[in-house]
């Protein structure tokens, strides 16, 4: 075999399935693993037979690769990362590219960018989502860095990605952490989105005594429609009709009620609130996780902390009651991805990243967790207005909020009547609530700040800055 084209470190299950998406592609590859059982274990197994050649040092593995060196890493978000740059730079020659394809905070490649550039190798920091299935039969790939090096692996990314009506789900992001900072933010959306369709469940369970595959059914149904037709409203589906092979019930009410997190939603919204960024839908789903995570504090507060009996106020019958809910999980997905859009509007201009928003929706179409039919609508709407301030001002997402408003108004009544938390549906009844009122009561949260701490204030009615002596 030849030299491989395309050079791969850390062979968990991405890193297998995207080596072999790659070499599907017509790039030969070659593999090395930290430990080399598990390289032994993927020769012997998927990569059998490929145009893949195994490597049990850095210096066989640069040595087996063509120049300039191609080099993708899969390997945990943090020092691992610093770890393996490390190791390999004393191995690398000038032009050669390494891409970090794991979910790495936006500033940490800012950081490797910077200072591998220096070392005039390359630095890509590569989001890619569509979990295992993805990555072997077509991700998103969202590559930020200098454009030269984003050249460089042009020909193989867009093989590589998923594919859709126009073009591979694979753009240039922009320079710096960009990539990995629109992974972040795809990520705030899918914790967005999760939590959502966690909420209707629980609605159509707790409050109709809907049974799985009843759920299941109006998933089902809203898959098949224009709004909420999405890998996610999919795979719910699948996962509520899915049952214990152990007693044949359903195995989702087996499933422990806690979310864990590995960071991405928490950067979403750190930085968001950093930004000046309204989140509140995709805050609403990363505290929904944090709650959960309380489960021995959650036990004990049932037996003390008394809210109404769960009844069946206001949403009617089980068939009545899927009009509304369908709108607030409507409404609060398009407030997701509102929210996820404007936060990359701010740092683009924030971090000059020159974000190209209706080619960001175009890449998420396919491939991704959070792809939707509605990603459709999103880049038509950023296609006419690139400077498009909120998603819902767009005259197609205006008239969804409009005629959906009173559903979601609706819901959230219900479920603070019955006690149930739905933090992403009220977060989003007051996020449009909010985005809608020309004046809120800040007027009083200035007078107030101006009373105690002398803060000023400026008039609705003439120009310049205040002060008033309140307390005269
Ligand atoms: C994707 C996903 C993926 C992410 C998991 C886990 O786009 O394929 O975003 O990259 O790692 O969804 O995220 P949490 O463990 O934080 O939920």
């Amino acid at each position: 075999m030849g030299k491989g084209h395309f050079g791969l470190i850390g062979l968990g299950v991405m890193g297998e399935n995207l080596v072999l998406n790659a070499e599907r592609n017509g790039f030969s590859s070659v593999v090395y693993n930290r430990t080399r059982q598990k390289t032994d274990e993927f020769m012997a197994g998927g990569g059998a037979g490929k145009q893949i050649q195994p490597a049990y040092s850095l210096q066989e593995f640069v040595d087996k690769l063509e120049r300039p060196r191609r080099i993708l890493m899969m390997v945990k978000a943090g020092g691992a990362v610093d770890a393996v740059i490390d190791q390999i730079s004393p191995y690398l020659e000038a032009g050669d590219l390494l891409i970090d394809g794991g979910n790495s905070e936006y500033k940490d490649t800012e950081r490797r960018v910077a200072k591998l550039e220096s070392q005039s190798f390359g630095f890509i920091g590569m989001g890619v989502s569509g979990g295992a299935k993805g990555a072997l039969e077509g991700p998103s790939m969202m590559p930020g860095g200098t454009k030269a090096s984003y050249d460089a692996i042009e020909s193989l990314v867009t093989k590589m990605a998923a594919q859709v009506e126009d073009g591979p789900c694979v753009t240039y992001i922009g320079p710096g952490g960009s990539g990995h900072f629109v992974k972040t933010v795809h990520n705030g959306i899918e914790y967005g989105i999760e939590q959502i369709l966690a909420e209707a469940y629980d609605l159509m369970k707790r409050v109709k005594g809907m049974n799985g595959e009843q759920i299941a059914d109006v998933f089902k149904a809203w898959n098949a429609t224009e709004e909420l037709n999405s890998y996610l409203v999919e795979i719910t589906e699948v996962c509520l009709r899915t049952k214990d092979p152990d007693d044949g019930t359903d195995l989702v009410e087996k499933i422990m009620d806690q979310a864990g997190q590995k960071g991405t939603g928490l950067w979403t919204v750190v930085t968001a609130l950093e930004m000046g960024a309204s989140v509140p839908t995709i805050y609403a789903a990363l505290n929904g996780r944090v709650m959960s995570s309380m489960k021995p504090q959650r036990q004990k507060a049932e037996s003390i902390l008394k809210g109404p009996a769960v009844g069946d106020a206001d949403l009617g019958s089980p068939a009545d009651a899927m009009g509304p809910i369908m709108d607030a999980v409507v409404l609060s997905c398009i407030a997701s991805y509102a929210q996820g859009m404007e936060l990359l509007r701010i740092a683009s201009a924030d971090n000059n990243y020159n974000l190209n928003m209706p080619s960001i929706a175009q890449i998420w179409k396919g491939g991704c967790i959070i792809r939707a039919k509605l990603l459709k609508r999103i880049q038509d709407a950023f296609n006419a207005d690139p400077q498009l301030p909120n998603l819902m001002i767009d005259p197609w997402f205006a008239d969804q909020v409009n005629r959906r408003l009173p559903g979601l108004a609706k819901v959230v009544a219900a479920s603070a009547a019955n006690g149930i938390p739905v933090p992403t549906f009220s977060s989003t009844l007051d996020y449009i609530n909010s985005y809608r009122t020309g004046r809120l009561p800040q007027n009083l949260v200035q007078a107030m700040r101006d009373c105690f701490g002398s803060h000023t204030y400026q008039r609705v009615d003439r120009d310049g800055t205040f002060h008033t002596e309140w307390l005269q």
